[in-house]
């Protein structure tokens, strides 16, 4: 969407995946002074996005969506401000349908403008947009009347549709926001995770600067996987230019998590200048390769392990796309050492069962 947002892809935190429906503004507050604290904000995550279950069960009188009076009492443009203040952005969510998927919050269908200019009254910068107790009307009908809505109320808003890849939205999403989903929702297991990558590889010619292919977000933190077993899901949806939402409690945030997030070798993978998403390109069983152009003649490269034993796997050159006699560079980018010797016609690894190494190699003159 040609709002210019989005060059490179979103980074920040959601609340969906660790909270659910639990959600209040001191929470919301709280997570914004992790983010600066932890320094996670200095390293690019600025959006701080409410998900579903921020509004009360009903619009007011005049048709208005009402922040819940309970759980947000000061209501979302003061969370703004004060999320503004740290200097990070405000992110918050609605439904192209009656109501949201929790069924405890109005949705935006037939209230697009209203809402839109709602949300612009608040301060808020990104609209996560569901899909759910819709009119069964298509997507491609229900998703522009927000799209446009949002352009009409004149302030920068990402828009990040949140259709659950069934109806393809890669095919059709560019035109309508800057991101959108190409997998339902991932929950925090191995499987769960790495098909959702696979999923979201299908679709890598269509994303690119301005719109992104969206697996779902960060499951980093939450404790279903083994530190390893993150390190692959962070290493994948950095070299497929996914969206980087966190989606962890950031206030109690382990030290080996924030290795993992807080990588800034991996971070700039995801958001190099050239927005190039990263594919599958070999696979021999559960052993594969993943590569990818960046900017500056480089290439990232992800030798991923999928099976549970200790394996070998190799890159040639010519399955990177590089000409076999270029000598290269190689950065290891978890183990953040550059190697001594120059490395000619391939890559070879031997890692354990469920995990990855990841590089960028760089030709040599
Ligand atoms: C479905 C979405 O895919 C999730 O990310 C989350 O927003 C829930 N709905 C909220 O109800």
């Amino acid at each position: 969407l040609e709002n210019g947002l989005g060059a490179t892809p979103p980074m920040g935190w959601n609340s969906w995946n660790h909270f659910f429906c639990d959600i209040d503004e001191t929470i919301i507050k709280e997570t914004a002074d992790a983010l600066v604290s932890t320094g996670l904000a200095e390293l690019g995550y600025k959006y701080v996005n409410i998900d579903d279950c921020w509004a009360e069960q009903e619009r007011d009188s005049e048709g208005y969506l009402v922040p819940n009076k309970k759980t947000f009492p000061s209501g979302i443009k003061a969370l703004a401000d004060y999320i503004h203040s740290k200097g990070l952005k405000l992110g918050i969510y609605s439904d192209a349908g009656f109501q949201t998927c929790s069924n405890k919050m109005p949705g935006s269908l037939g209230y697009e403008q209203k809402d839109a200019d709602t949300f612009a009254s608040w301060d808020i910068d990104y609209l996560k947009y569901d899909n759910c107790n819709n009119n069964y009307t298509e997507p491609t009908k229900r998703y522009p009347p927000m799209s446009q809505a949002l352009i009409k109320t004149g302030r920068p808003i990402f828009f990040s549709l949140c259709e659950w890849g069934e109806m393809h939205p890669a095919f059709w999403g560019a035109k309508l926001g800057n991101s959108w989903r190409t997998t339902t929702d991932i929950s925090d297991t191995w499987d769960s995770m790495i098909s959702r990558a696979d999923q979201n590889e299908g679709y890598a010619n269509f994303s690119g600067p301005g719109g992104w292919n969206d697996p779902d977000m960060l499951e980093v933190g939450n404790g279903g996987m083994s530190h390893k077993q993150y390190v692959v899901h962070f290493s994948l949806w950095a070299i497929s230019k996914a969206p980087l939402l966190i989606g962890c409690d950031v206030r109690d945030l382990s030290n080996n998590t924030y290795k993992i997030l807080g990588n800034k070798e991996v971070i700039d993978v995801n958001q190099d200048p050239l927005g190039i998403q990263a594919k599958k390109v070999k696979k021999d069983g559960d052993l594969e390769v993943w590569a990818g152009p960046l900017s500056k003649s480089r290439t990232v490269v992800l030798l991923l392990n999928r099976s549970v034993i200790r394996s070998t796997i190799s890159a040639y050159w010519a399955d990177l796309g590089v000409p076999a006699d270029t000598s290269m560079e190689v950065r290891d980018l978890w183990k953040h050492k550059t190697y001594d010797k120059a490395f000619k016609n391939q890559l070879k690894f031997t890692m354990e069962g469920r995990s990855c190494r990841m590089f960028i190699l760089k030709p040599l003159s």
